[in-house]
């Protein structure tokens, strides 16, 4: 193995989902921005017997949890990730001479916020590790399939949106067959997220979305074609910059996630809130069951206006823009 720099760097975007959260799992495309807030990581070379990862959450909307010290050598679900991560990074696993690594990493995203807080960190990690081991430039595929490696201990089975937005940014198409596709956006998205105060757990979200498809497969699948609509028509909305559209099949997608039950009281207030001060259209964003909303916005002014509703109704929330570019 070829040793480059001293340190390694990573970086990686949080993300949100505009439409076809959890139809994703099930092979609906979904589409998803890559958002500022995200992840950052460094990485060294140290000596012992295990690798170490130590973890920072700083988030203006939650009190940050204690800073939290992993070893590759532990139990807990993040020392089991970090070892997942190494070895998919790292050739056999290990490194040689008996070396190990320390990797620092910190996120804004809020964990359990439905912003893709652990796949922006796993591709930061797994970037400063590829950036320190391989040297620059290294593949990104290994990149993808090393912080594949980490969220599958949190997620179980991921569709791998999470990941690909982390590691692309921008705005995507995502299936799980023809992975991500970069979208041309018609014009910027400006876009609040608000923050429903309780932090949520992806993969108890899914099996629970998955337990209840068992009871009524064809009722299921037929909200997951209605679903599946709506994206590629949001997807023309979004490519004709026809934001008022857009805003509607984000309605409707809301609609369809309160009927498989991942709306909670929290997240309709944060959609009814923005609705009523002027958003084109507002939606639960990623697991649901807490996490985060969304509400598409015309203008800098409604995004304050709903900004603060939020505050004033008690919720947190920031606004950001995505970037109009080609693809
Ligand atoms: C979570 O951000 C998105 C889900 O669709 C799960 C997944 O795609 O793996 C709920």
């Amino acid at each position: 193995m070829m040793l480059g720099a001293q340190h390694g760097h990573g970086e990686a975007s949080g993300k949100i989902i505009l439409l076809g959260e959890h139809a994703v799992v099930y092979g609906v495309t979904a589409i998803a921005v890559g958002i500022e807030r995200g992840a950052e990581a460094s990485a060294r070379f140290t000596d012992g017997p295990a690798s170490a990862l130590g973890l920072r959450v700083e988030s203006d909307l939650v009190s940050a949890p204690p800073p939290l010290e992993v070893s590759s050598a532990g139990d807990d679900p993040v020392a089991r990730a970090y070892r997942a991560l190494l070895e998919a990074a790292l050739p056999g696993g290990a490194l040689s001479g008996g070396r190990a690594l320390r990797v620092d990493a910190v996120t804004r995203l809020s964990p359990g916020g439905g912003l893709g807080c652990s796949a922006a960190l796993g591709v930061a990690i797994a970037r400063a590790v590829l950036d320190l081991t391989a040297g620059a430039p290294f593949a990104e595929d290994d990149v993808a399939a090393a912080a594949r490696a980490w969220e599958r201990v949190f997620h179980g089975n991921p569709s791998g949106i999470d990941t690909a937005t982390a590691a692309h940014g921008g705005a995507l198409a995502f299936s799980r067959a023809a992975g991500a596709k970069p979208l041309v956006l018609g014009c910027d998205l400006l876009v609040c997220v608000g923050w429903s105060g309780r932090s949520s757990s992806t993969k108890e979200m899914v099996d629970a979305l998955a337990r209840r498809r068992e009871r009524d497969v064809p009722g299921f699948d037929r909200s997951l074609a209605a679903i599946g609509t709506l994206v590629d028509n949001a997807r023309l909305a979004i490519e004709a910059g026809d934001t008022a559209a857009l805003g509607k099949l984000m309605d409707l997608n809301q609609m369809l996630l309160a009927g498989w039950m991942l709306s909670t009281e929290e997240l309709e207030s944060l959609c009814r809130i923005a609705r009523e001060v002027g958003a084109l259209g507002a939606k639960l964003t990623g697991a649901g069951g807490g996490g985060s909303a969304i509400a598409l916005v015309p203008s800098g002014d409604v995004a304050r206006g709903v900004l603060e509703a939020w505050r004033a109704a008690g919720f947190g929330g920031f606004s950001t823009r995505v970037r109009a570019r080609a693809a």
